[in-house]
């Protein structure tokens, strides 16, 4: 049994997972904290992931209805992700693996997102497309096996997808993060009101996108609700419409017939509904296995690649740069 930790950003996450990806328990606790600044503080996530881990691990093994003796393997997120807040999760890890002279597996977040697919029950395998979409990056990868080399096919230019989300849904005024209020104000709008650029090149951009809505706020009566609705849906369709163009194309050229999707824009139901009527064989994540989850981190953790004790002792973060997708 997988014990497994993510605090890369600003929810502190512990699961236990089963060596056959059967998940036991995924305990996610969200730092409501920071929706009052619009957006993470790193400082803050740090101090809250080190007051909340214990219990969130504690509340894991309550229930997964098993004891600390029954884990075999230790796995926590290395990066990329806030230094501070990744350092909670990451020696959380290494001391109770350490403790115990237990294996442990340090893991990147990105493939993380990838292998939320192979849990169970999907257990969907490689080869397949990936899109992984979340506040901080946007990539299309080519997944040949479970573990092993991902090529990178499209990646973000400059905002990341769920980044996209976020700022848009503060040009029209509301909180964060913003991917599911935005998406809940575009269910009453009419997507096809306005006509939003999705970036010319091969790779993703929304800058283009985010600047276009900003004009747009400026032209319109963006205090009336519905014009606001008709914004966001349009907005929300330049997104989806983004990815999916992105991901045809990469279906196209690398002759793959699957696709997973992962990551906190996963959790949209547009882009679901919209992949959803491609011809492929489609992996989408249940909600809590999109967003941040230390599940998926054990899912990654399947795949090998443990150190034993005590040879993972010195290993260090990363912010960014540094993993295997950067
Ligand atoms: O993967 P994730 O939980 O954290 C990162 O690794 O960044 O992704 C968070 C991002 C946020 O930008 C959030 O607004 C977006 O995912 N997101 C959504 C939805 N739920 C979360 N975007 C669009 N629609 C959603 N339903
Ligand atoms: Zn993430």
């Amino acid at each position: 049994m997988i014990l497994a930790f993510e605090t890369s950003c600003d929810d502190t996450c512990a699961a236990l997972v089963g060596d056959d990806g059967t998940v036991l328990a995924n305990v996610i606790s969200s730092q409501e904290v920071h929706n009052r600044f619009g957006g993470v503080v790193p400082e803050i996530a740090a101090r809250h992931h080190l007051e909340l881990i214990d219990a969130v691990v504690a509340e894991a093994f309550a229930r997964a209805g098993v004891g600390i003796e029954q884990v075999s393997l230790v796995a926590a997120t290395r990066g990329p992700g806030l230094t501070g807040a990744l350092l909670v999760g990451f020696c959380a890890g290494k001391s109770f693996a350490a403790a115990r002279e237990l294996p442990f597996a340090a893991i990147d977040h990105l493939e993380g997102h990838i292998a939320a697919a192979y849990l169970a029950p999907a257990r969907f395998e490689p080869p397949f497309l990936a899109l992984i979409a979340s506040g901080g990056h946007t990539l299309l990868l080519d997944v040949s096996a479970r573990g092993g080399p991902v090529e990178v096919l499209a990646r973000t230019l400059d905002d990341a997808a769920g980044e996209a989300f976020d700022k848009g849904a503060r040009m029209l005024g509301l909180g964060y993060p913003g991917g599911p209020e935005l998406s809940r104000l575009a269910a009453d709008g009419d997507p096809r009101s306005y006509d939003f650029p999705t970036g010319r090149s091969e790779d993703f951009s929304f800058a283009g996108l985010k600047t276009a809505l900003l004009y747009k706020t400026r032209e319109v009566d963006a205090s009336d609700r519905q014009v606001r609705a008709n914004l966001a849906a349009a907005y929300q369709r330049a997104i989806v419409e983004a990815l999916l163009r992105r991901v045809l194309r990469g279906l196209e050229r690398s002759g793959r017939t699957r696709l997973a999707l992962g990551g906190g824009v996963a959790a949209n139901a547009a882009l679901r509904a919209r992949l959803g009527e491609l011809e492929v064989e489609l992996f989408l994540p249940p909600p809590e296995l999109c967003t941040d989850n230390a599940a998926m981190i054990a899912a990654a953790a399947l795949a090998g690649g443990a150190l034993s004790y005590p040879d993972y002792l010195g290993l260090d973060v990363y912010a960014t740069g540094e993993g295997p997708l950067r």
